[in-house]
C-alpha cells in the first residue's frame, strides 16, 4: 500500500485529498476551532466509530442521529476546507499524534475524548482490517504482531500513540481530557454515555442514556452501516467497502494469538506502566 510519513507517523497515501499530507497536517494545526467542538482521538481500531456515534448522538441530544446520511469525520482524511464548514458543535476524529492536534486546542475550552483498547485486540482487529486492504500483501496471523510491534507500521504504532497521549494530558492539565477505555464502554455502555454527557456537560436524561447505548450497540451500528453512506474519502479506495464492524468482543485475541504472541505483547506493553491506562483483556 503506498504511504506517506509525516513526522515519524505513517499514513496511507489514500488519505491524501487535495494537498501533501505535510501540508494537509498543518492545516489541521491552524484549524480554527470553537468553543463547543470536541475531538475524539484514538489509536485505530479502539473503537473510534464507536465512540463518534455515541459522540454526536449526545451532542445532537438525540437517539436517531441519521447514519445514513452523516459520514465519521477523520480529520486527516478529508479537506480542511469541508472540516472548516462543518457546523458546531463538531466532534472531530483523528489517529493523528496530539502534536498534529489543532493548536486551538489549548487556546479554546474544546474538550477531547481518547477512546483506547487493549492491545492484543487492537492488534487483532487491525489485522483483519488491513489484510481487507492489501490485496496483494495480506499478512499471516503468525506475522501480524512483527508488523504491529514495527515502529513504523502503517497507522502509527500502538506504544508510541499510547505515550504521546499520556504526553499530551500530562503537558497540557488544563486540556480536559475524557480517557476512556473501549472495555469499559462494552461493559457499561449507558454508565459510559451517562459520563461522557456529565463531562461534555450536555443535557440528558436517564432514557436517553438507555437509547443511545442501545442505538450504539454492536448489532445496531452494524445493521446502520450496510445503509450508511460511504465516507467519500472511502470511495478512493479501490477495493469493495472496507467493513469496520467485525466481532465487536473483548478477548477475541484468544481464538487468534499464539501465546508467544500473547507473551510479547505483555513485555512490550509494559513500556506503558504508570501512565494511567487500566487495561483490561477480557471483561
Ligand atoms: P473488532 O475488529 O474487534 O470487531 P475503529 O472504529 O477504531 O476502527 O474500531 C473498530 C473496532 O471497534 C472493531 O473491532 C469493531 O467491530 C468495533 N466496534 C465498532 N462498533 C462497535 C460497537 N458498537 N460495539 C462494540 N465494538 C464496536
Amino acid at each position: 500500500m503506498p504511504v506517506v510519513e509525516v513526522e515519524g507517523l505513517v499514513l496511507p497515501k489514500l488519505f491524501e485529498n487535495n494537498r501533501p499530507m505535510a501540508e494537509h497536517i498543518e492545516c489541521i494545526r491552524a484549524l480554527e476551532l470553537n468553543d463547543n467542538d470536541v475531538l475524539l482521538c484514538a489509536y485505530p481500531k479502539a473503537g473510534t466509530h464507536w465512540m463518534w456515534e455515541v459522540g454526536c448522538m449526545l451532542l445532537a441530544g438525540r437517539p436517531d442521529y441519521d447514519k445514513r446520511t452523516k459520514e465519521n469525520v477523520m480529520m486527516e482524511a478529508i479537506e480542511v476546507e469541508k472540516l472548516q464548514a462543518l457546523p458546531s458543535p463538531r466532534l472531530l476524529n483523528t489517529h493523528l499524534y496530539p502534536s498534529m492536534l489543532p493548536r486551538d486546542v489549548k487556546n479554546k475550552k474544546v474538550k477531547v475524548i481518547h477512546v483506547y483498547r487493549n492491545v492484543k485486540d487492537v492488534m487483532v482487529s487491525a489485522y483483519f482490517h488491513m489484510n481487507q486492504m492489501l490485496e496483494d500483501s495480506k499478512s499471516t496471523v503468525a506475522e501480524m504482531d512483527k508488523t504491529f510491534l514495527d515502529e513504523k507500521c502503517i497507522g502509527g504504532n500502538y506504544f508510541i500513540y499510547m505515550k504521546k497521549m499520556a504526553e499530551f494530558r500530562k503537558e497540557n492539565p488544563e486540556v480536559p481530557v475524557f480517557n476512556v477505555s473501549y472495555e469499559d464502554m462494552k461493559e457499561d455502555p449507558t454508565g459510559t454515555v451517562r459520563r461522557l454527557a456529565e463531562f461534555l456537560g450536555v443535557p440528558t436524561s436517564p432514557e436517553l442514556c438507555v437509547q443511545i447505548a442501545e442505538a450504539c450497540s454492536f448489532q445496531n451500528m452494524k445493521i446502520a452501516d450496510d445503509t450508511k453512506q460511504t465516507p467519500e474519502w472511502f470511495e478512493r479506495i479501490p477495493i469493495p467497502k472496507v467493513k469496520f464492524y467485525r466481532k465487536g468482543e473483548v478477548g477475541d485475541w484468544k481464538n487468534h494469538l499464539t501465546v508467544a504472541q500473547s507473551e510479547r505483547l505483555d513485555a512490550a506493553v509494559k513500556e506503558l506502566d504508570g501512565l494511567d491506562y487500566h487495561f483490561r483483556y477480557t471483561l
